[in-house]
């Protein structure tokens, strides 16, 4: 089987971590964002992955692609646009790649999405409902900010599509996680085009889309409060799942994920809800809570780091507070006793 990723937003509502990282490669969980999917797609028999990327730099995922091709045992390959083809787009581009003789369905997937993946599943659920079609829906408070899905009453099969709607029509949004027949690349041209406004809606109106409750936690982890949140949750499942994976001992609290090569000092509180990366040092007496602190990170004495996000390089000075969705970007240096409450911090240039 295949496997589409679309990776080729900006990424700019996770700046500044996009600006020296190509999204998909910003750690979730001590992983790069697209490794959780790519290891679900591979567990669910995918032997494929294409990434389809627009203005990146295909450098830095090609050492990316190098390194896991091997370590997982998959094809991974590019499909590059030179103008961004939106979300539909990007299939025509990749139909080559996508079709063998098999005339089997492939996966999409969108690059920020984060959950238990049950892929096997949602195979299955498109063989039973002879779908054209699959997508994956959840629940969410908020619903204008994606796709929303009606089915019709007692069935999976979708009545309509609303991308990003302006008036309430359902709280079940597209999870940004599909299941196409071949023949779904017949509908869409070699242009820019949304997969979403202008593909779905027709394949629900011929009644051929079909959409798979989504069982566990989701989150789009594209913006920072999102991304904390989806920790939480990730963190969560890893409890029920894989809890041999997170961090014991009598300076931890609730679920924390450290890397084993990380240094904790004496006298700290860690957790809940925190991911330590390789090669961070954090000294004695620091606190932390359901923040990210990415690799090779220093944290210095008595510091206090919650509800935040520190980039890869950055040091964080004695009694300093990064606090309440503060974002540090690569190479950061908050002095000692600094305080950030909220918002972003890049590297300061020519010092
Ligand atoms: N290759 C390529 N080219 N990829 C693209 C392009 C493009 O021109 N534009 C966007 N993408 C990729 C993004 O990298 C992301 O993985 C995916 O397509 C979706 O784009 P987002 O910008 O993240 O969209 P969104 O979050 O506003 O909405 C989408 O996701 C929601 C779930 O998180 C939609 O699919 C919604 O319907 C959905 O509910
Ligand atoms: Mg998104």
């Amino acid at each position: 089987m295949k496997a589409l990723i679309l990776v080729g937003g900006f990424g700019t509502r996770l700046r500044p971590l996009t600006l020296t990282m190509p999204k998909p490669l910003v750690d979730f969980g001590n992983k790069p964002m697209i490794l959780h999917q790519i290891m679900a797609l591979k567990a669910a028999g995918v032997t494929e992955v294409v990434l389809a990327i627009n203005h990146q730099q295909p450098e830095v995922m090609l050492n990316f692609v190098k390194e896991y091709e091997k370590k997982l045992e998959i094809k991974i390959t590019f499909s590059q646009e030179t103008e961004p083809l939106g979300t539909a787009g990007p299939l025509a581009l990749a139909r080559d790649k996508l079709v063998d003789e098999s005339g089997q369905p492939f996966f999409v997937l969108n690059s920020d999405v984060i959950c238990e993946y049950p892929l096997l599943e949602m195979i299955e659920f498109h063989k039973t409902n002879c779908a054209e079609a699959s997508i994956m829906v959840t629940k969410v408070d908020d619903p204008s900010k994606y796709g929303v899905v009606v089915t019709e009453e007692g069935t999976a099969r979708v009545e309509s599509f609303v991308e990003k709607p302006e008036h309430f029509v359902g709280n079940k949004i597209n999870a940004g996680i599909y299941l196409l027949n071949p023949s779904v690349l017949d509908r869409i041209e070699l242009r820019r085009t949304s997969i979403e406004k202008e593909i779905f809606p027709k394949i629900a109106s011929e009644k051929k889309l079909y959409a798979m409750v989504l069982p566990g936690f989701w989150m789009d982890i594209g913006q920072p409060k999102d991304y904390i949140t989806g920790q939480r949750m990730y963190l969560n499942s890893l409890r029920e799942k894989a809890s041999q994976e997170l961090a014991t001992g009598n300076n931890i609290i609730g679920n924390v994920l450290v890397d084993k090569s990380a240094v904790i000092g004496d006298g700290c509180l860690i957790g809940p809800d925190v991911v330590i990366g390789s090669g961070c040092v954090i000294d004695s007496g620091v606190r932390l809570f359901g923040c990210t602190v990415m690799r090779s990170v220093w944290i210095k004495e008595h510091a206090c780091i919650s509800n935040s996000i520190v980039g890869w390089d950055s040091t964080v000075g004695k009694w300093a507070r990064v606090v309440n969705i503060t974002v540090l970007g690569k190479y950061v240096n908050v002095a000692d006793a600094e305080v950030y409450n909220s918002g972003v911090v890049i590297e300061e240039q020519g010092l």
